[in-house]
Parts: C-alpha cells; structure tokens; sequence
C-alpha cells in the first residue's frame, strides 16, 4: 500500500512569453501557439539551480503533509537535468532540506515519464519497508539546451513538483502504475553531447552538440499519443476500472495538441483533462507533479475522486498511474 501525504510545487519567477522569444529568435506568438498551445514558460534565476527549485517544490510538499525533513526515510529525484554530473542531485537536497542521512537517487535521463517511473520504484521501496519517501520531479532545461534552437528552446520551461509518499494515511492512495520502455527508440530525441559516448570535449564546444537536443518532433507527437494513451488505459484495465470512473486525467504537459489526441484516444471530453501547459510550457519530469500539486490546488479534484497520471518521453519510456483520492 503506497499513499500521498502531501503535494508541492515551485515555478521560478521569471515569467518568458512567446513575445519575447519572437525578439531572441525568428518566430511567431501565432507559431508557438498554434503548433503546441504554449504561451509563456517560466525560467530559472541566475543564482538557481537544480537543486534550489527542488528543495523549494520538497518544502510545499513537507508542509502540506504536516511533515518535517527529519520524517523523511529515502528521497528519489526525476531529472534529466540535474545539479552536477555526479553525485545525484537527490544528495544535493538532502542537505539543503537538513535530512537525516537517509538513502537518496535519481532517475537521471529518465525524460519526461521520470516521475512516474519514480512514484512505481517508490511503490515498491515501500512494500518491502514500510518508510516515507520524497519524491521528487524537477527540470532546469533553459540553463541546459541550446537557446539558439527555436525548434525546441521554445518548447520548454523550469519547475519542479513532488510529492511526499507513505505506507498509510494521507490523501490518496497509489492503487497502481504501470510503465514501459522503447530503447530501440532511444536516438529519436536525447542529448548524447556529455556522455561517455561523446564525452563533453572542444570539439562538442565548438560544434555546439554540447547543448543541442536532437528531436523528431513528428515521431516523438505521435509516440507520445499512442504510449500515454495505451498506458492509460492499461493501468485501468490492471485496477478493474473504466475510463467512465475516471475524474480526472493528468497528463505529461508537453504540447497542447498531443494533450487532446490522448484525451480523444480515451474518449473523455477536455473537462476531464487537466491542462497547464499554456503557463509553464513543457518542464519536463516536472509536469505531472507539478500539475497534479495544481490540480489540487484548484480542487479540481475532490475526495474520492478516481485520478489517471500518464507520461511519455526520452528513452522512449511511458507511464500511467492510478491514484484513488
Ligand atoms: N518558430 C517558427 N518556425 C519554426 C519553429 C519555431 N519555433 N521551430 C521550427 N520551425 C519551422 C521548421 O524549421 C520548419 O520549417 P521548414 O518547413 O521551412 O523546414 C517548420 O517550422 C515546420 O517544422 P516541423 O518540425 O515540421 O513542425 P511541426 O508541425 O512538426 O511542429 C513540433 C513541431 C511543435 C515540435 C511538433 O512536432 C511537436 O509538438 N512534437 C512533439 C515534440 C515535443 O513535444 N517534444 C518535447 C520533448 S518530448 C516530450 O516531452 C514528450
């Protein structure tokens, strides 16, 4: 039995509208909008890092679980962009936060399914000890891409979300997750400058590889579609569920029009699809916490209300998880 404590979210506030990309590189408002629905994102300070906007999601998460840093057992971290190189970020917040020396990783280059991924792995850590683990999702992708690629620097933007997780009480229960991984497709959208592959080196500098994502956008939409959808409707299928039980369908934020195929794919009307993408862009493995941290929030959802979370991303990996409030 795996449960929510409590929710949190953290948006830095620097607010980046399409307007302003328009003056940094050649496109439109009207391109951006129409092609992804996104209309501002927010981006990191100069003086922030991983970490900072980490701990700052974690410390919503502890407060709304009445909870302090010395209750925390075990912390797991979603990023592809994380603090340093080596060690894991989680470290880095179990500092910041003034943990015990409890175990922390991530799940680094986990792409966007990240915090869903890392929700399961919790499920699990928690069957074998009953412990209480943070979890966490967080992306800082402006200091990481290349500005000077309108293609995907648009596309994105920086926050984090987490969730504290428990074996008992709380808000609602993780009933089930389901996840999945395409490695076949793992050169169709990866940042491969930096690995052991192609280590980080002059000649990476000088071509600018360092920092350039390389994405099929066309692939990766209807990936993204078909795996969020179907995993959607696996974890349903696994709980004995239909889509009719459904309140509220949380997924990946990583483009409006991907965000309706999956909700079409379902057969729900938009009223059941939780949409945020407009505001923050696509934050990566912060999406669906922060999201569903909204979500709440907005009491979109409400007491025994029956949640889907899904995502899809790098790897390709995809996830859906039920969530019975
Ligand atoms: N502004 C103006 N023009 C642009 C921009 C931009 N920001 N970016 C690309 N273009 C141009 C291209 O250069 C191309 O020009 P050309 O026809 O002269 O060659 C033209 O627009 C069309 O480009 P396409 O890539 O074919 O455009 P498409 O309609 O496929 O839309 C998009 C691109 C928005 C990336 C779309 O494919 C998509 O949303 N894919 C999903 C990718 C995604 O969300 N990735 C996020 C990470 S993965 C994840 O989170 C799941």
């Amino acid at each position: 039995m795996s449960h929510i404590l409590g929710f949190g979210g953290y948006a830095p506030e620097r607010v980046i509208t399409n307007d302003d990309w328009a003056k940094w590189v050649d496109t439109t408002d009207e391109w951006i909008t129409q092609r992804t629905g996104i209309k501002r994102r927010r981006y990191a300070a100069e003086d922030q890092s991983t970490m900072s906007l980490a701990t700052a999601a974690a410390e919503v998460a502890l407060k709304d679980a009445d909870l302090t840093p010395d209750d925390i057992d075990e912390i797991v971290v979603a990023t592809d962009t994380p603090e340093a190189m080596t060690p894991d970020t989680a470290a880095f917040v179990q500092h910041e936060l003034g943990c015990r020396e409890v175990p922390t990783y991530d799940l680094g280059g986990s792409g966007c399914a990240g915090f869903i991924q890392a929700i399961d792995v919790a499920r699990a850590r928690i069957a074998v000890a009953p412990k209480r683990i943070l979890v966490i999702g967080v992306e800082l992708i402006s200091k990481m891409i290349s500005q000077e690629d309108r293609a995907t620097a648009v596309l994105f933007g920086d926050g984090a979300g987490a969730v504290v997780m428990g074996p008992e009480g709380g808000k609602a229960e993780i009933v089930d997750a389901v996840t999945g991984t395409d490695g076949a497709s793992a050169e169709i959208l990866t940042l491969a400058a930096g690995g052991t592959k192609r280590p980080f080196n002059e000649e990476s500098l000088l071509s600018g590889d360092y920092n350039r994502l390389v994405m099929d956008g066309r692939k990766v939409f209807v990936e993204a579609v078909k795996r969020m959808s179907g995993a959607s409707m696996d974890v349903l299928r696994n709980v004995g569920k239909s889509i009719s039980d459904v309140a509220l369908v949380i997924p990946h934020q990583a483009n409006k029009r991907i965000i309706d195929a999956v909700g079409k794919k379902l057969g729900i009307g938009p009223d059941k699809v939780f949409v945020n993408v407009d505001e923050y862009g696509n934050t990566g493995s912060a999406t669906v916490p922060f999201a569903l941290w909204e979500a709440v929030n907005q009491k979109r959802i409400k007491e025994g209300d029956f949640v889907v979370l899904t995502a899809f991303g790098a790897g390709f990996h995809w996830a859906a998880a039920a969530v019975q409030f």
